[in-house]
Formats: C-alpha cells, sequence, structure tokens
C-alpha cells in the first residue's frame, strides 16, 4: 500500500506532519510532494523544518516533478490525500488544470477511480468554493475539512489533530486509535 501525502498551502500543515508520523510509524509507504506555498506555510507554522517531513517519507518529488511516477495512471499507488488543501489546488483539481505534480496526481486519481482525499481549509467558504467542493464530491471525492468533535473531550491542540488525522486513517481503511470513538467513550 502507498499513500501519496500532498501539503499545498493552506494553514493546518501539522496535519500532515502527524499523518505522516502515522503513517511512518504503521510502516506504510508514502510519497511526499510539498507546493511551493507549502513549503512557506511549514516555515510559518511548523516547529520542524521541510527536511523532517521529507524523512517521514519513503520518497519525497518536487511539484514541478511530471517525469515522477506519480504523474502516470500506470504507476501504482492506492490513495492520494491532499492535506492540507488551499482554495487554489481546490479549484485546480476541480477543473482538471494539472499544471503542478499535486493536481496531475489526483487527477490520476480521479481517472483511475482511486481513493482521493482532500482537507479543504478556509474560511468562509465562498460559492466558488462550495461548487468546487460538491463537484469533486460527486465524482467521488471524499473532502475533509479538518473539523474537530468535542464529544471525545480534547485537551489540547494535538488531541484535535489526533481526531482529524485518525479520520483520514479511517477513510484510508487504516486501524488507529488515534482518538476517543463515540461509542467508546
Ligand atoms: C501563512 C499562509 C496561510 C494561508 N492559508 C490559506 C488557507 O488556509 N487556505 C487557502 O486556501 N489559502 C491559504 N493561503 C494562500 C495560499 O497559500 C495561496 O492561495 C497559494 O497560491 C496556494 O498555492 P498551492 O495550492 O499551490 O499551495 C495561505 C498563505 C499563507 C502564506
Amino acid at each position: 500500500m502507498k499513500v501519496v501525502v500532498c501539503i499545498t498551502g493552506a494553514s493546518g500543515v501539522c496535519y500532515a506532519k502527524r499523518l505522516l508520523e502515522v503513517l511512518k510509524d504503521k510502516g506504510v509507504k508514502t510519497s511526499l510532494v510539498v507546493s511551493e506555498s507549502g513549503k512557506k506555510v511549514i516555515e510559518q507554522e511548523l516547529d520542524v523544518g521541510l527536511d523532517y517531513l521529507v524523512n517521514l517519507s519513503s520518497e519525497y518529488y518536487e511539484n514541478e516533478d511530471f517525469f515522477s511516477p506519480l504523474a502516470s495512471g500506470s504507476h501504482r499507488f492506492h490513495s492520494v490525500v491532499v492535506i492540507p488543501c488551499s482554495m487554489k489546488t481546490l479549484a485546480a483539481v476541480a477543473h482538471g488544470y494539472s499544471n503542478n505534480l499535486i493536481c496531475r496526481v489526483c487527477d490520476v486519481a480521479i481517472k483511475e477511480r482511486r481513493k482521493l482525499i482532500l482537507m479543504p481549509r478556509e474560511m468562509p467558504l465562498s460559492a466558488i468554493h462550495l461548487e468546487n467542493m460538491l463537484k469533486l464530491s460527486r465524482l467521488g471525492v471524499v473532502i475533509m475539512p479538518p473539523i474537530p468533535a468535542f464529544y471525545g473531550k480534547p485537551r489540547s491542540v494535538e488531541d484535535i489533530v489526533d481526531f482529524v488525522v485518525g479520520r483520514v486513517l479511517d477513510n484510508l481503511g487504516i486501524s488507529n486509535d488515534l482518538f476517543k470513538r463515540w461509542g467508546d467513550i
């Protein structure tokens, strides 16, 4: 199983960091792609650098690298997670505008009917953002905005991040105990 993890320039790169940590712990192979804006948000929001994230991944590709295997539907990967997903990348994916590797691998996932999870982050959402999400949802793309639940009584930011990442892992079919589930509380 190989999961492609894409980081774009929306707030919330901490979710990608945690996802990569857990996937590595579980022995899941990952390919990492980070947009230029994503790199800037990593510098702004994380206490670790891009190198830390690259070291967590099994392989890393530049977003301009269309010679990457990820750019082709003939390459085998299980799923793509764009975490977090900017409104720009959301719009590009919704319109099949594959001008970088992240948009291209999303395009490949859609055309090959593979799992694609987008974690869009913006507030408030405009009608453009909502229409793009609706269009993609109707194509089978999973739209997972990082919205925490509070029934598990989170006590820290880490608890909130783990809830969101745990729900992404659930959707990928990867068992995890990152958060308290309703029914177990
Ligand atoms: C610190 C910072 C936070 C940002 N947060 C968001 C955000 O939450 N959502 C969003 O859609 N764009 C956000 N942006 C703007 C995007 O980075 C910008 O639209 C960029 O073109 C996205 O490109 P990419 O999708 O290729 O990464 C943010 C930019 C910066 C510098």
